[in-house]
């Protein structure tokens, strides 16, 4: 058992590794600034409301509870946004990230799991993208995550922590049980923003049709929000292992196309969906697809979830029984 100090594990992807560690008997301690995340998506762990820029009350936390290791998850993490507001963006994501490292050397905690992206790799020269392609982000939110990865890189030559670095691609679907979901706001994501749409008629834009794919359409990697979490439970295992750091990518190596997507969201809800031809998004990358083998091999991830339509189905649950998000609850 440990226990383990979970920046942003009141957010989407923080709140379903907090569920997993509870299920494998860990002790999460969740750090939060609730900003972005639901208080309610964290049910039986201690929640501290606090912001990373605090260092007081970081150190009170590393000195009240017996933090052995970090997962990393807090973080803006809008590309569009991340233009317009770089400051916001480093700030957040690089400074006050540092203020956690050197919390964590301060009390002697050395291990750590940090919530990177795709958004490290910028457009990519081929397909599928290995943990190898070269990092040329194109925004500053990508910029920011591969800055803090490389802080982590020299935190660990010079013996001071052991780090893995996972590199989400596209994260989709809720917790199959349906406690937990995707409650983004404003929401900008393809497959909640179509749900909704299922669910209320609003239409969705389809940012561009004119790339060099075979509708026209972005390619993205999808992956299941579980499976991304199992990635992390994986991760602290690894971290127990003698000066083991490494970075992994994580997504399924399937892409689907924006018009693929908008197929399975009408086919999973049995519901009239409403499209737009639009023009492209800024930055949008026309596709993104990983490589996941090294984490496969080398931690043995294994995705239970790899399908689109399964990924969509468990969206589809918790949106239809919250179409609120975590604002209420629809009696069963
Ligand atoms: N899209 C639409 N219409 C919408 C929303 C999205 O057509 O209303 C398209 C996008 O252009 C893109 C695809 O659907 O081609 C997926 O878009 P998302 O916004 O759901 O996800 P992104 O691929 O833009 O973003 C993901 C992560 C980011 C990360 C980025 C890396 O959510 O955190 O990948 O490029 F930075």
């Amino acid at each position: 058992m440990l226990t383990v100090f979970i920046t942003g594990g009141a957010g989407y992807i923080g709140s379903h590794v907090v569920k997993e560690l509870l299920h494998q008997g860990h002790q999460p301690i969740v750090f939060d600034n609730l900003q972005t995340g639901h208080r309610k998506a964290v049910k039986n762990v201690p929640v501290i409301e606090g912001d990373l820029s605090d260092q007081k009350i970081l150190k009170e936390t590393f000195q009240y509870y017996p933090i052995k290791a970090v997962m990393h998850f807090a973080a803006d993490s809008l590309v569009g946004e991340s233009v317009q507001n770089p400051e916001k963006y480093f700030n957040n994501n690089v400074k006050n990230s540092m203020n956690l490292i050197e919390i964590m050397e301060e009390m002697n905690v050395k291990k750590i799991v940090f919530s990177s992206s795709a958004a490290v790799y910028g457009e990519p020269k081929e397909i599928p993208i290995s943990e190898k392609h070269p990092c040329v982000p194109t925004n500053p939110y990508g910029e920011t995550k591969w800055i803090f990865e490389k802080v982590l890189q020299a935190f660990h030559d010079a013996q001071k922590l052991n780090f893995i670095s996972l590199r989400y691609f596209n994260a989709a679907g809720a917790d199959p049980e349906g406690d937990l979901g995707e409650d983004h706001s404003p929401e900008t994501h393809l497959i909640p923003l179509l749900i909704k749409a299922a669910l209320d008629g609003t239409s969705v834009p389809v940012y561009g049709t004119d790339y060099h794919t075979p509708d026209g359409t972005c390619i993205r990697d999808y992956i299941h929000v579980t499976d991304l979490s199992h990635a992390h439970i994986l991760a602290l295992t690894q971290l127990e292992k003698e000066n083991a750091s490494g970075i992994y990518n994580l997504g399924n190596g399937n892409g689907y196309s924006v018009r693929e997507v908008i197929e399975t969201v009408k086919k999973v809800t049995g519901k009239k969906v409403t499209a737009i031809d639009s023009p492209r998004r800024p930055g949008d990358p026309a596709r993104l697809v990983a490589s996941s083998t090294k984490i496969k091999e080398e931690l043995g991830w294994v995705p239970n979830y790899p399908h689109l339509e399964t990924i969509v189905e468990t969206a589809w649950k918790w949106h239809k029984k919250h179409p609120n998000g975590y604002g209420h609850q629809k009696e069963k």
